[in-house]
C-alpha cells in the first residue's frame, strides 16, 4: 500500500487564484490539490488534500492524521505566525512534517518572518509557489523509502 500523506491548507488559501495573485499566483486551490495528487501518484504516495479557515478544524485533522498518515504537508497561512495550538498538535504527530508557504515569508512584512510551526517541522519550504508542494512530496517519498529500507 502507498504511504499516505495529508496536505493541509489553512485560512484564506481557499481564495488562491483570486487573492493577491501577484503574491500567491493565479493557480486555484483546486489546481494546487490536483497537482499534489498527480505528484503523489508519480512518486507512489496516496495524497489527500484539505483546506479550512478554522484553527480547531486544522487541529482536528492533525490529530486524525496521527493514526492514518505517514507525513503531513501544512501551509497554516497566517496561523503560522499566531497559533500556539497548531504547533502543539504537530508536536503530537510522529510522522514527517513539511511546512509550506507559497510566498517567501522572509521577504515580506516583519510579522510573517516568524512561524511557530517551523520548530515542529522536519523541513520548511517557502517562496516556490505550488512547486514547493510538489518538491515536498518528492522529498517525503524519498525519505519514507529510505526509512523503509533502513
Ligand atoms: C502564506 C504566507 C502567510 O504569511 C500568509 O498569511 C498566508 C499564506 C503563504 O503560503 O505564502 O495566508 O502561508
Amino acid at each position: 500500500m502507498s504511504p499516505a500523506v495529508l496536505v493541509i491548507n489553512g485560512p484564506n488559501l481557499n481564495l488562491l487564484g483570486l487573492r493577491e495573485p501577484a503574491v500567491y499566483g493565479r493557480e486555484t486551490l483546486a489546481d494546487l490539490d490536483a497537482a499534489c495528487i498527480a505528484e503523489g501518484e508519480a512518486v507512489g504516495l496516496a495524497v489527500s488534500c484539505r483546506q479550512s479557515n478554522h484553527e480547531g478544524e486544522l487541529i482536528d485533522w492533525i490529530h486524525g492524521a496521527r493514526e492514518t498518515t505517514d507525513a503531513l504537508l501544512i501551509n497554516a497561512g497566517a496561523y503560522s505566525h499566531t497559533s500556539q495550538a497548531i504547533p502543539d498538535a504537530l508536536r503530537a504527530y510522529a510522522g514527517m512534517i513539511v511546512e509550506l508557504h507559497l510566498s517567501n515569508i522572509y521577504a515580506r512584512e516583519p510579522f510573517r518572518h516568524h512561524s511557530h510551526i517551523s520548530a515542529t517541522a522536519t523541513a520548511v519550504i517557502c517562496g516556490l509557489g505550488s512547486a514547493g508542494y510538489r518538491l515536498a512530496l518528492r522529498a517525503v517519498a524519498e525519505r519514507l523509502a529510505s526509512l523503509r529500507n533502513a
